[in-house]
Order: C-alpha cells, then structure tokens, then sequence
C-alpha cells in the first residue's frame, strides 16, 4: 500500500495540502472543557433557531412509515411545495441538503480548472472552499469599512475567466445586506450571480421577483436558520430553467432525504408559527444589539440577520472566545485576513443574552 506521501501524489495536485472549511464546535466534543453540563451549553456560534423546529415536524417524522423508502428524485412535490412558497414556478426550483450543497453544486456546474469566482471579503467562507475544490481561483473583492460591497471592485474585478459572482444578503458574518440597486447593477453586468438568500426571512429582503427577468440570476435559500432544520439540511435554489435542469442532472440521486421532504412539508404547513417565531428572533436581535452597545471594548455592527458581528476593541478574540466557551457559552470568533479579532454571535432567546451578556461584563479585558 502506498504511504501518504505516494497517495499525494495521486489525489488531485490542487487539492494537496487543503484545509478545507472551518466548521462550528459540536457541544459533545467539549465534555470536560467546559464548567457546565453539555446539556446547558449555550450554542450562539452556528446561527441555529434557538426555538427548534415547528412541532409538526417532530410529530410527523415520529409518525412516518415511509422512511425505508427512497424519496422522489425529481423532487416534484417538494419542488411545487417550494415553489409555492417562494412565488415562483417549480422548474426553477432545486432542492438540497442544505443551502451548502448547492452552493457546490453551482460551482460544480460553471468552474472549472482555471476559471474565477468573484467574492466580496469577508463573507461566507464555502464559496471559496467549493471553488478551490473545482479547481477555480477566488477574485476577492474588499468591502468597505462598514461592510458595503464594492460594484466598482466587483465590476473591476470580472475578467474573461470570471464564471460566478456570490453575493450573500445578508452576508454572513457581518449581517448587512446587499442594496437592490447594487444587486441590479451587478446582475446587469450578465455575469452569473448567485444571491445566498440564508437570512432572507430575518431580512424580509429577496430578490426571487427578479429571476423571471434575468437568466443570469440565481438565488439560494436556506431551512437551516428560519425553520430550525440546520441538524436535518434542507435549501433550495431559484435558477433560470434551463441551468434548474442541468442542476437536477448533475447532483447525485436523492439529494433531499426523505426526513428533509417531510420536514419542508410540515414547516410550510406551519408558517404562522414559524413566523411568530422569526419575530421573537428579530425583536430579541434589537435587544442583543442595544445590550452589546453598551460594552465598551466591542464595537457591534447593525444586523439584518439572526447574529450580530462585533468587533473586539480591547483584548484577543481568540481568549474572549475560550473564555466564553469554558463558561458554556459558544460564540464564533475570527481572526484571519479578511476578519480580524472580532466575534458572532448569533441571536438566541432573551434567557441566551442576559447570560452572555453577563459573562461579557465579567470577562472585560
Ligand atoms: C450565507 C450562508 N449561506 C449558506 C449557508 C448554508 O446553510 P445550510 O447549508 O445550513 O442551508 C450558511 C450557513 O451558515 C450561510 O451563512
């Protein structure tokens, strides 16, 4: 058997020596690193749905007979469920496991070695991740000092090579959206856009009008955050018909499981709940950013979304996030390139902000 020097030599050359995406901590993996139980750890490092699920789903997975079966490849029912709910017509719409899977499946349909993928920095970090993998290179477009994209640097930017332009609004992490107009002036360059729409029901904000009118308009939505299915990975896409079909002939066989299916039907037939929920979310968001206001050594920047970016003005992220962490509350904190010493928090429920704002004031630098 070849030793691991060998077996690099066969993988894919771009691909040796990749570091691949940095994910959330598991609350199971800190047994022992943390002075609470598991069980109280409070999670405001992955934008979760504090609240959970609608109950409807819970009762119908626990009721359903159908989970030995394969779901419907071609998704039809789903695809009209999704349809209907983001108002537009089923063969624009691909669903996945989650919003992340078609992201790479996109990228998976336009890049190739050697083709380049505009980003604006910082943002959501598996545009890069799926591009590199395909073999194409990330154009990195800088955001203003208060996060605004640059149409300018983006249109700049774009050259014979460029394939995509990802555009997260809100983007993650520092929760601002992108302004339609920009949105307008860069689809009108005809580049393929794909607007990430994760945070679309916290923003109230979309772009899916739009995709009737421009066939280089693609948008992705997700149930991981609104919904509470980030543990079951369901998102969807709005694509111009003809790039919907090429999607649905590349993806691999069953993309949404059957669980995923159900969830979707249940959480649409339960949207007054769900929304009442998103709600308490975004009337808690106000509270969080006020409270985080008054902490002198944070700077917390305005968010559209369910988490909140602060940079951190005194002391290192890194330990204020260690900190945090061994009192059992988890935050994400940056400190690379694009995102120096700053933290994200996202928005739980009342109770997950006293704490945390509690810990911040004893923690002070
Ligand atoms: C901007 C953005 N897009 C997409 C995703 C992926 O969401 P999911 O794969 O859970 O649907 C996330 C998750 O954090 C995100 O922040």
């Amino acid at each position: 058997m070849a030793d691991s020097e060998g077996i690099e030599k066969l993988i894919r050359s771009h691909l040796v020596g990749f570091t691949g995406y940095s994910a959330a901590t598991s609350p199971e993996t800190l047994e022992g690193k943390v002075t609470v139980p598991i069980e109280s750890i409070i999670k405001m490092d992955a934008n979760e749905n504090p609240y959970g699920c609608s109950p409807r789903v819970l009762r119908a997975l626990a009721e359903s007979r159908n989970l030995n079966i394969y779901p419907d490849d071609g998704q039809q029912g789903l695809r009209k469920l999704l349809a209907a709910y983001a108002g537009t017509d089923a063969g624009r719409v691909v669903a996945g496991h989650g919003s992340n899977t078609l992201i790479d499946l996109v990228v998976r349909l336009f890049v190739g070695p050697g083709d380049e993928v505009i980003v604006c920095v910082p943002t959501f970090d598996l545009y890069r991740f799926s591009t590199e993998i395909c073999g194409g290179t990330v154009v990195n477009v800088n955001r203003d000092d208060n996060f605004a994209v640059s149409v300018k640097g983006i249109k700049a930017a774009i050259s014979r090579k460029t394939k995509l332009i990802f555009l997260a609004t809100p983007n993650n992490p520092t929760g601002n959206i992108v302004p339609r107009k920009d949105i307008l002036e860069i689809i009108e360059t005809g580049v393929p856009v794909v607007i990430d729409e994760a945070y679309y029901e916290f923003s109230g904000e979309t772009v899916v009008p739009l995709t009737s009118r421009y066939k280089n308009l693609m948008v992705l939505r997700s149930f991981s955050k609104w919904a509470g299915l980030a543990g079951l990975r369901v998102g969807y896409g709005i694509f111009p018909p003809r790039i919907a079909d090429y999607l649905m002939a590349i993806k691999i066989p069953y993309f949404v499981s059957m669980a995923g299916e159900i969830a979707v039907r249940e959480s649409l037939a339960d949207l007054d709940y769900l929304r009442g929920r998103v709600e308490a979310i975004i009337k808690e968001r106000a509270r969080l950013f006020t409270e985080l206001q008054k902490i002198s050594w944070l700077k917390a920047y305005p968010s559209q979304a369910n988490f909140i970016y602060c940079a951190v003005l005194k002391g290192s992220a890194s330990e204020l996030h260690q900190k945090l962490q061994r009192n059992g509350i988890l935050v994400r904190y940056f400190d690379k390139t694009f995102l120096k010493n700053s933290i994200r928090v996202s928005v739980g429920k009342p109770e997950h902000t006293d704490a945390l704002i509690k810990a911040l004031r004893e923690l002070k630098p």
